[in-house]
């Protein structure tokens, strides 16, 4: 398949993140151009190339831009753009990459998305780990304010915007967009009920649109070529290239750019060189770890983009973050693992996500450590479906999404622990499962 790197493309290049060889590489190529049309152009040229967000959701993005109010009816107030570089999901490490190789794309994206939804100033609220892309993403901003590219009367268009970076304090809830803005304010960074939507009310009661790094980082293309050449690439409904962060039992672990709707049997075997010698697969988390996991059928069948991984497997695209599992893979620890996280970062205002996450790990760990009965799994299921779609946010159903999927596609893995339970065969690791209360502590 061929199809250009839009995302990628200067990752390669030596010192890629300084402006000089940014700009000799073409970024900030885009930006007069972006600057000197109308916004309302901007935003449906991005509606027409079909951009969806890379964030997780997969949201229309020229259709997010359009709902933020004209300014009569704003009320005098500003709008914020804030790009959502928390990046925490289990298996996603494409972001972090986006920021250290091309930090300027990245800007690039973020004016011109500013003045399509006229907002003059903008925050990167950037993962607390990532201390170390902060500092370089801070001598790019200022690079870019020192050449004019950034501040007032950007390249002489006449068009303001300021950028600030704000670091978190590594809470993955804070990636959730309405707790990313509470945390930003500096309150707590709890989520909050939709309605209303960021873009109507978001950052200090304004109008606020929240954007993935990589979703910002596709728009300067997107400007230079034209929608239609966008929409020429990657699927109808799925257009674009997208990046995939591959990790897990293959040969070539890394970050991969790909049109989507490549097929995921090419993705594993091609890019990244297939599975290690004399393995099988015995499973793949195709999105990052809130998202169903997939049979090897399903893996077979499947294309990368949001319709296929639904159609076929039931799962989500995700952010990309591909978890490739092999014949040696315990997937009962594996879950175990996966849960002991969401128990100690579900932020802890919804009863079913509080307590329920916790149940999940201390019976995940009994299964684990053969020390479950049938009715354990039981249980088990009932938790997940009573998390699922009854909490304030979509953690809820991020943590509840891969129990169910594991017992459902995986559930001879968890008899067989029960029965093992039964006949008093001991764990080969037994680790005393914690008290629930104990693991968010
Ligand atoms: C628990 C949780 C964690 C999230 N973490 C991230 C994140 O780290 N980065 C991100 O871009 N979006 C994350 N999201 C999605 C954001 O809420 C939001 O949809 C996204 O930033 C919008 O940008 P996009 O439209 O460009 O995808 C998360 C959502 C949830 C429910
Ligand atoms: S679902 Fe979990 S993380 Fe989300 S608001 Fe409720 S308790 Fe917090």
């Amino acid at each position: 398949m061929d199809f250009p790197r839009i995302l990628s493309g200067n990752w390669e290049t030596p010192n890629s993140h300084t402006l000089p060889v940014a700009r000799s590489l073409g970024v900030y190529g885009r930006l007069e151009k972006a600057l000197r049309m109308q916004p309302t152009e901007i935003v449906q040229v991005v509606k027409d190339s079909g951009l969806r967000g890379r964030g997780g959701a997969g949201f229309p993005t020229g259709m997010k831009w359009s709902f933020v109010p004209g300014p009569d009816k704003r009320g005098g107030k500003p709008v914020y753009l804030l790009c959502n570089a928390d990046e925490s999901e289990p298996g996603t490490f494409k972001d972090r990459y986006c920021m250290w190789k091309d930090p300027h794309l990245m800007i690039e994206g973020m004016i011109i998305a500013a003045h399509a939804i006229g907002c003059k100033v903008g925050y990167v609220y950037i993962r607390g780990e990532f201390r170390y892309i902060y500092d370089r993403l801070w001598e790019a901003v200022h690079e870019a304010r020192a050449a004019g590219l950034l501040g007032n009367n950007i390249l002489g268009t006449g068009v303001d915007f300021e950028l600030h970076i704000h670091l978190g304090a590594g809470a993955y809830i804070c990636g959730e967009e309405t707790a990313l803005i509470s945390s930003l304010e500096g309150f707590k960074g709890q989520p909050k009920l939709k309605p209303p939507f960021p873009a109507v009310e978001g950052a200090w009661r304004a109008p606020t649109i929240v954007n993935n790094v990589e979703t910002l980082s596709a728009v300067p293309w997107i400007i230079e070529h034209g929608a239609a050449a966008y929409k020429a690439l990657g699927t109808e409904k799925s257009p674009g290239t997208k990046l995939f962060s591959c990790s897990g039992h293959i040969r070539k672990p890394g970050v991969y750019e790909v049109a989507l709707g490549y097929p995921m049997k090419d993705l594993i075997e091609k890019e990244c060189g297939g599975l290690l010698p004399g393995r099988t697969m015995k499973a793949v988390i195709p999105g990052g770890s809130s998202v169903p996991i997939m049979t090897p059928a399903e893996v077979y069948a499947c294309t990368m983009d949001y319709e296929s991984i639904s159609t076929v497997a039931g799962s989500y695209l995700g952010s990309g973050g591909m978890i490739v599992m092999d014949d040696t893979t315990d997937l009962v620890a594996a879950l175990a693992n996966l849960l002991r996280f969401y128990a100690h970062e579900s932020c802890g205002q919804c009863t079913p996500c509080r307590e329920g996450c916790g149940w999940m790990y201390h019976i995940l760990c009994r299964v684990r450590d053969n020390c479950a009965t049938a009715e354990d799994l039981v249980t088990l299921k009932d938790l997940a479906d009573n998390i699922h779609s009854k909490t304030i946010c979509f953690f809820g159903a991020s943590a509840a999404m891969p129990v169910q999927s594991f017992l459902l596609k995986f559930k001879a893995d968890f008899i067989a622990r029960i029965e093992a339970a039964s006949k008093g065969i001991a764990s080969g690791t037994h680790i005393a499962p914690p008290s629930p209360a104990t693991v968010g502590a």
